[in-house]
């Protein structure tokens, strides 16, 4: 069960999260759960989950191992404040900074090289789901992207089905829509890397999860878990979603 903060909140507002989520959490053994705020506040985030199951990701990773690059942070930085995920080709990246399929395997290969687990994100826009192309979105962002990774480095990432008509519009997909469009990812991996690489990796749901329709969705034996946007911003609706 992952959290993405997106561009919310500063460090004071982190522990104050962290405070409330802790003990509504404290039980909680059934899954993973891993809360990715902005790289500002990974430092509070870690020292604040400190003796606790919950795990710390970044929302972005540069390619390089350090460089001429500004604006990026590298695998080494995000591994030395402690985080140990990171959310790579998010939408919103994809359409607002340039982020590509070939830019999403590179930082993927960043992130295993530096002992990150990637959550690397994929998704059909609307106009592509409404013209009939969602499996072909999904095929190309799996071919171009994560297809190119090593079998061995493919059993370390956890994908992300998101679609972007889905995230932040309060327009959920439906349980059997978001199992069929996992069925594409799973079919994708089966055929390359093998029916048991391809059974074994885990694939999220995420777009308008809410407490309420978290248990409907994590009924579908397809959906191993759930990446949440606004819904992980407040710690009593995000433990609810992770005690589904
Ligand atoms: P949302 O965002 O839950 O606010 O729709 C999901 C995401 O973008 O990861």
């Amino acid at each position: 069960m992952a959290g993405n903060w997106k561009m919310y909140k500063t460090p004071a507002e982190t522990i104050a999260f962290f405070q409330k989520f802790r003990p509504l959490v404290a039980a909680s053994e059934h899954c993973e759960v891993v809360i990715c705020p902005p790289f500002t506040d990974l430092a509070a985030a870690v020292d604040a989950a400190q003796g606790t199951n919950i795990r710390i990701g970044a929302q972005n990773i540069g390619w390089a191992r350090e460089g001429a690059f500004t604006g990026e942070i590298s695998g080494p930085m995000i591994q030395a404040a402690g985080a140990t995920h990171v959310v790579i080709g998010h939408s919103e990246r994809r359409q607002y900074f340039g982020e590509t399929d070939e830019t999403v395997l590179k930082r993927t290969q960043a992130a295993l090289e530096f002992g990150l687990t990637p959550i690397v994100c994929v998704g059909e826009r609307l106009e592509q789901r409404e013209s009939g192309n969602t499996e072909a979105v999904l095929v190309a962002q799996f071919q171009k992207g994560i297809g190119g990774l090593g079998a061995p480095l493919f059993a370390r990432i956890v994908i992300a089905y998101e679609p972007v008509w889905a995230i932040g519009t309060g327009k959920t997909a439906t349980p059997e829509i978001a199992a069929d469009a996992h069925r594409v990812i799973r079919a994708q991996a089966r055929a390359k890397f093998g029916k048991e690489a391809g059974d074994a990796i885990r694939i999220l749901y995420g777009g308008s999860v809410k407490p309420d329709n978290t248990r409907s969705l994590m009924a579908q034996p397809e959906i191993d878990g759930v990446l949440v946007g606004g819904a992980s911003l407040d710690p009593v609706s995000f433990a609810s979603i992770v005690n589904f």
